[in-house]
C-alpha cells in the first residue's frame, strides 16, 4: 500500500461537545506521528461541495489549546445535503458526488476522518468508496445509538445537562408541590432519558424503546405521593409516542410530548403539572471530563488507523478502551436501548416507572 500523505477530517451531522476535541487529536497524532498534512473541510460534505473548496490547513500551531473545551465544531456542519440527493433551490434534487470525488482529487486527498453519527458514516461510506479514497469513522451523537460502541462523543456532555436540569428542576417542584416533566432530545432510542433520569433521581422515565401506560405514570405519581413526597420528576425522551402511539411532532421534528404529558398527568392525578423542554441545550457547551477523554481517544486511534491505511473501519468505545469495529457492521440504522439493558434493571430496582413492559 501506498503512504497516505493528506488526510482529510470533517463533522457531519448535528453538533455535540467533543467534536473539537477529536479534530485536535486527529491532528496532532497524523502530524506529530506520521508527518501527514491535515485538512479541515468545512461543513461536513458541503466543503468538498463548494467551488472554490472550503477548508483550512490544520497544523500544530494553529490548534489552540481552547479547542479542547470548546463545544460546537470549529469546522462547521451541515445534517442536510446529502451529495448523492442534493436537494436544489428549485426543489429538484440531483446527484453531485461526482463534484465530491473532484473535490477529493483537488485537494489531493488520500484518506478521510469522518466524525459523524451513522446516517453520516453511511453515506460518507458511499461516497469515499466512489471517489477512491479511506475512511475511517469516529462515532458522535449526543443519542448514543450509533451500533458498535458503547459510547459515541457528545453523550456524556448531554447526560451532565439532563442531571443538572433535574437538579434545577427538583427543589423548585419540591416548593410548589409539583409534577415537572423534562423532556430530552433522543429521536429513535432513550439512551439520554434513561442514564439522566437515572442520575438525576427521576419517579419515570419513558423511552421510545419501552410501551407505556398513563395509568401506569399516574399510578407511580399517586404512589410517590401517598409516601410523603409532594412532588415528582418525570423525564420522556422526544421521540415517545402518546399513548394512542401518535409522534408528537411539528413542522416535522419532534418536540411536544412533555406538554402532552402535563395535561394527561393533571388530569389523572390533579396534580400541578409542568413541562421543560431542554431541546438544543444538550448539544452545545463545554464538554465533560468524560467526553473529552472519549474524544480525545478517539481522534488518536483514527489517526493511526489512517496512517496505517485500515480504512473501512470506525473507532468504538469497548471495555474502557478504543477498539475497531467495520463501518459495514455499524451503518445499520441506530441502536435502540436493548430491553436488557442493566439500567432498566437498575431503574427498576429503584422503583422507577419505565413502561410496561
Ligand atoms: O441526532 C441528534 C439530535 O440532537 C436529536 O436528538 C434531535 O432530534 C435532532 O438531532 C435535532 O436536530 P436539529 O438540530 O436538526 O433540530
Amino acid at each position: 500500500m501506498k503512504p497516505i500523505k493528506t488526510l482529510g477530517v470533517l463533522t457531519s451531522g448535528g453538533d455535540c461537545a467533543g467534536l473539537n476535541a477529536v479534530i485536535r487529536a486527529v491532528t496532532v497524532r497524523a502530524i506529530r506521528g506520521y508527518g501527514l498534512r491535515v485538512l479541515g473541510i468545512h461543513d461536513g460534505t458541503l466543503g468538498l461541495l463548494d467551488r472554490p473548496l472550503s477548508y483550512r490547513e490544520l497544523n500544530l500551531e494553529s490548534l489552540d489549546q481552547r479547542l479542547l473545551r470548546e463545544g460546537g465544531t470549529m469546522l462547521g456542519t451541515t445534517s442536510k445535503g446529502d451529495p448523492f440527493y442534493f436537494p436544489m433551490p428549485d426543489g429538484s434534487f440531483r446527484d453531485r458526488s461526482a463534484e465530491f470525488a473532484e473535490g477529493v482529487r483537488e485537494l489531493g486527498l488520500d484518506a478521510l476522518v469522518v466524525i459523524g453519527g451513522d446516517g453520516s458514516m453511511r453515506i460518507l461510506a458511499r461516497l469515499c468508496e466512489a471517489a477512491g479514497i479511506g475512511m475511517v469513522g469516529v462515532p458522535k451523537t449526543i443519542d448514543n445509538d450509533v451500533h458498535g460502541t458503547e459510547y459515541a462523543v457528545g453523550f456524556a456532555t448531554a447526560v451532565n445537562v439532563v442531571v443538572e436540569a433535574l437538579d434545577r428542576l427538583q427543589p423548585t417542584a419540591a416548593s410548589h408541590h409539583r409534577v415537572m416533566v423534562l423532556e430530552t432530545m433522543g429521536r429513535d432510542a432513550g439512551h439520554i432519558a434513561l442514564n439522566g433520569g437515572i442520575a438525576g433521581g427521576a419517579d419515570i422515565i419513558l423511552i421510545p424503546e419501552l410501551p407505556y401506560t398513563l395509568d401506569g405514570v399516574a399510578q407511580r405519581i399517586r404512589e410517590v405521593l401517598a409516601r410523603g413526597r409532594s412532588h415528582a420528576l418525570v423525564v420522556v425522551a422526544e421521540g415517545v409516542r402518546t399513548e394512542l402511539g401518535q409522534a408528537v411532532v411539528s413542522a416535522g421534528r419532534y418536540g411536544g410530548i412533555g406538554q402532552y404529558l402535563v395535561g394527561e398527568i393533571a388530569d389523572r392525578t390533579g396534580i400541578e403539572t409542568r413541562a421543560t423542554i431542554l431541546g438544543h441545550v444538550q448539544r452545545g457547551g463545554t464538554p465533560s471530563a468524560r467526553d473529552r477523554i472519549i474524544a480525545t481517544s478517539f481522534g488518536v486511534r483514527a489517526a493511526e488507523l489512517a496512517a496505517e491505511g485500515r480504512f473501512g473501519e470506525m473507532v468504538a468505545w469497548q471495555d474502557r478502551g478504543v477498539i475497531e469495529v467495520p463501518l459495514s457492521q455499524v451503518t445499520v440504522g441506530a441502536r435502540p436501548v436493548a430491553l436488557d439493558d442493566p439500567l432498566i434493571r437498575t431503574a427498576r430496582g429503584m422503583g422507577v416507572y419505565v413502561g410496561s413492559c
